[in-house]
């Protein structure tokens, strides 16, 4: 089927400030489009295990079979390149490269992604590498109980050195960690990730030992390949206060503080947010200045994930947290409530959200580097007579990215952006119902169709180089 012809920049100065050479990608995650998940020696992640316990995954999905990207990716990467893509962030699945989590190497798992790295290039897209997106080995949590140990960070390093060595000559950017706040808090503070923890130290806990392991990893990278370029992902999710009471606007900065500011903090400016710690003493890990020192690394680039804005208000009953983000929550459904309009992750379209992240880099944090590693939205996409209409997705896009656009004109140093998703794919808690792809997968064929939005984006593309 044709696409129908979208005007890309028409009546939007929608890329103007971008300069030529501004990077144009997607993005994906191991686990999440891999599948394969017993196949070549891969070992056990806590993600395969978490998805098997009941009412944990929407509607019992889990990732055994994913997009079965392990044994497409070269029909995958032609998708990529009808998109016109430059660059692809993909992640490294830690048990393909070590089943037991450290010691003995499955160099079956390696192979894999020098393939799959090698047709990338080959095909003229660059590979963007993230090393944790959360599918920690099984053994690893069996052993030490994944980030919770201090020792992790180390044992992170190592295997972070093991793929640089393995694939240092084909890959020169890499992302240590994606979102060291939501592994943490979904994690081991709400209990709705894996490994399924719930406890207020082991957010603070693991948060620390994932920021070491990241400073330790950079060091081995920056070691093994002078050339390389490193970054970290985080998400930035604006909090607002609900309402003009002087609690909420409280809650909202501590808010911030513990979300967003946790991980800019120790990274940007060598210290953690001195209310959070302060108030959250009794359940802070242990935190050397070295520890900081290490942390506190200059960085190539930082990677900003943002979707979306949120509310907090003040609740006294809350212990010690005191506060309650969205409180105005909207069920995980596409809504439009009082010309506010939601996404099917219930996330509200708020394009502004955008230039706030990039703003406060840029006055509160020196503007750095920043790269947009995800951004995109779920839809209630349907795929009638072999094409998927989502002009939600379309409209989305073009706002976040004239956000980023306008950002850049005002000053912040953005280089590049990728759209979350490459393809749907399996997301986390919520299954295979909510659909973030540029392509829409159909699971039971596993055919791909590329959505208006991937034809809309690679017009886009087209159009700026
Ligand atoms: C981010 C994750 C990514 C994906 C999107 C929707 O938090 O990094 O894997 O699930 O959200």
């Amino acid at each position: 089927m044709t696409p129908t012809k979208f005007s890309i920049t028409a009546g939007v100065p929608l890329l103007n400030a971008l300069p030529k050479d501004f990077i144009w990608g997607a993005a994906t995650s191991a686990l999440q489009i891999e599948g394969a998940t017993g196949l070549d020696g891969r070992g056990r992640s806590i993600w395969d295990t978490f998805s098997k316990r009941r009412g944990k995954i929407r509607a019992g999905d889990h990732p055994e079979q994913a997009c079965e990207h392990y044994h497409r990716y070269s029909q995958d990467i032609r998708l990529m390149r009808r998109l016109n893509l430059q660059a692809y962030r993909l992640s490294i699945a830690w048990p393909r490269i070590f089943p037991r989590g450290r010691g003995r190497i499955n160099h079956a798992g390696l192979d894999y992604y020098k393939r799959l790295t090698d047709e990338l290039l080959n095909a003229g897209i660059r590979p963007f590498v993230t090393l944790f997106h959360w599918d920690m080995p099984q053994a690893l949590y069996d052993s030490h109980r994944g980030f919770l140990h201090r020792d992790m960070a180390a044992i992170f390093a190592d295997y972070v050195e093991t793929v640089v060595r393995g694939l240092g000559d084909r890959v020169k950017d890499w992302i240590t960690l994606n979102e060291p706040f939501e592994h943490a808090a979904l994690g081991h503070l709400t209990g709705d990730h894996a490994p399924g923890r719930r406890s207020l130290s082991g957010y603070f806990t693991v948060m620390h030992h994932q920021l070491l392991g990241h400073g330790l990893a950079l060091q081995r990278i920056r070691a093994l390949a002078p050339d390389a370029r490193v970054g970290i992902t985080l998400s930035q999710t604006p909090i607002h206060p609900a309402s003009g009471r002087q609690r909420d606007q409280w809650a909202a900065g501590f808010a911030n503080q513990l979300i967003n500011r946790i991980t800019l903090d120790p990274l940007l400016k060598g210290k953690y947010p001195e209310q959070v710690q302060r108030r959250m003493r009794w359940f802070w890990p242990k935190v050397t200045a070295a520890d900081l020192n290490c942390i506190h690394q200059p960085l190539d680039f930082l990677g900003i994930n943002h979707y979306s804005c949120e509310f907090a208000s003040y609740r006294w009953y809350i212990p010690f947290l005191r506060c309650w983000i969205n409180g105005a929550a909207v069920a995980e459904q596409e809504a439009e409530i009082d010309g506010r309009r939601y996404t099917a992750m219930g996330w509200e379209v708020k394009p502004e959200g955008m230039a706030e992240v990039l703003r406060m880099l840029r006055q509160e944090y020196a503007n750095p580097e920043v790269i947009i590693t995800e951004n995109g939205a779920a839809f209630e996409d349907q795929l009638i007579d072999g094409r998927v209409s989502d002009p939600k997705r379309i409209d989305y896009l073009r706002s976040y990215i004239a956000e980023v656009n306008r950002a850049r004109a005002d000053g912040s140093n953005v280089t590049g952006y990728f759209v979350w998703s490459l393809m749907d794919n399996f997301e986390w808690a919520a299954g295979y119902q909510k659909r973030f792809g540029l392509i829409h997968v159909d699971y039971p064929s596993q055919r791909r169709t590329i959505k208006d939005s991937g034809y809309w984006y690679a017009r886009l593309i087209a159009e700026h180089k």
